[in-house]
């Protein structure tokens, strides 16, 4: 491994199988696999996951966040690298799994863009909108891309709030992080920033039409960005028509709650769409305004489980799409594997490490 300057086009071959596929010019791996069309194995691109791990058989690879957290010391000393964290310096060997589920529907593409639109929706989430230089937005409901900020290291991940269209328009709900590079930039900086590439769409926690079952979405804080967009795809699937969709969302207090109200106008007549909102520190049983809105409280795995059994309904019976913070992705899959014995093809989710 070493850190140097990128040569041209170079080639990648997957040890013991016939795939291979070139890399561009300062790249990381895991884009250059997936934007050839294979399904190298990921998750959220960003370093912090582990899921990317690689080994190098043959070649020179720079490493370029030697602190990530995905990786620990001991597998670095064997040789194993993150691919969503190397770049290619040469041709290059490398064991790798690879899987259909991780293949794209949508090929990755970097493209630059600029800030068109700002909505403050919460006092700490706001919608930021992009408009390609291209004019191209192509996404399944519930990517995400990668936001390459001047100034700000490494990249960061957001996942689109709003359906592919032809205006090349990319909708994130962004939070406002404490002490976070990007997250701050973007709030009090946006009008000045320049230079600024989105790469994408990636992730697999997209919308699936094909399916027999009912539908719920969880999400916390900024979790509501591909809750919105997912949502929004099964109201305009006629696939879906006939399903049932309950959201629900968690925030810590009531001041935190916006799903029912970003939410609401996709189902205008409301009958078969309901929104659970819960604080982990707000007040038992506060019903707002609002058509679908009823809160409550606790965190949203639990009302989750007290909600689907109270009302006497099968946790089989539903297909479940969660986005937001780790400690809550955990504790949904713990709770909905283990105790509810939903099977994981059911479960689709983006932890936003
Ligand atoms: C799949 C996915 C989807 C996400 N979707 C959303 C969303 O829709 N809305 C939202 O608000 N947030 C989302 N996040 C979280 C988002 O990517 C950022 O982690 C968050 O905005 C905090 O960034 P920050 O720069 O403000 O904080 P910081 O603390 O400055 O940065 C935190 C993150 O930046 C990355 N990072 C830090 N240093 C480096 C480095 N040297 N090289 C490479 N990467 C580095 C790491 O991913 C780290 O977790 C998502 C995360 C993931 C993984
Ligand atoms: S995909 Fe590389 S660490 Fe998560």
């Amino acid at each position: 491994m070493k850190t140097g300057s990128y040569p041209g086009k170079v080639s990648i071959r997957i040890a013991d199988s016939d795939i291979d596929f070139h890399a561009e010019p300062g790249d990381p791996l895991l884009r250059a696999a997936l934007r050839s069309g294979i399904g190298m194995a990921y998750d959220c691109n960003s370093g912090g996951c582990g899921s990317c791990q690689i080994e190098l058989v043959e070649g020179e690879i720079e490493d370029i966040w030697p602190d990530a957290p995905g990786i620990g010391a001991r597998a670095r000393k064997r040789g194993r690298l993150l691919a969503c964290q190397c770049r290619p310096l040469s041709d290059c060997v490398v064991e790798a799994r690879v899987e259909d589920r991780f293949r794209p529907v949508v090929l990755p593409q970097r493209r630059s863009v600029r800030l068109v639109g700002f909505r403050p929706i919460t006092h700490d989430l706001a919608e930021f909108t992009f408009a390609s230089e291209d004019g191209k937005a192509d996404f399944q409901p519930g990517q995400y891309a990668m936001l390459a900020l001047p100034g700000v290291e490494g990249e960061r991940a957001y996942s689109m709030a709003n359906l592919a269209n032809a205006e090349g328009q990319w909708s994130f709900v962004i939070k406002r992080m404490a002490g976070g590079a990007a997250s701050n930039r973007l709030f009090d900086e946006r009008e000045a920033l320049e230079g600024l590439e989105l790469d994408g769409p990636y992730g697999t926690a997209y919308l699936r039409e094909e399916t027999p079952r009912d539908i719920i979405l969880v999400a916390g804080g900024s979790g509501l960005s591909p809750i919105l967009s997912i949502a929004a795809g099964i109201a305009r699937s006629e696939k879906l028509a006939g399903k049932r969709v309950m959201v629900f969302y968690g925030g810590r207090e009531a001041k935190d709650l916006c799903a029912a109200r970003q939410l609401d106008r996709l189902f205008p007549d409301g009958h078969r769409f309901e929104v659970i909102e819960a604080t982990s520190e707000g007040e038992e049983g506060a019903r707002e305004a609002g058509a679908s809105r009823v809160q409550y409280k606790g965190f949203i795995h639990e009302v989750l489980a007290a909600y689907l059994k109270e009302n006497a309904l099968d946790f089989g019976g539903f297909d479940y799409y969660f986005c937001g913070p780790p400690p809550m992705i955990n504790a949904l899959n713990r709770m909905l594997q283990l105790e509810f014995n939903v099977p994981e093809d059911q479960l689709f989710f983006d932890s936003f490490l």
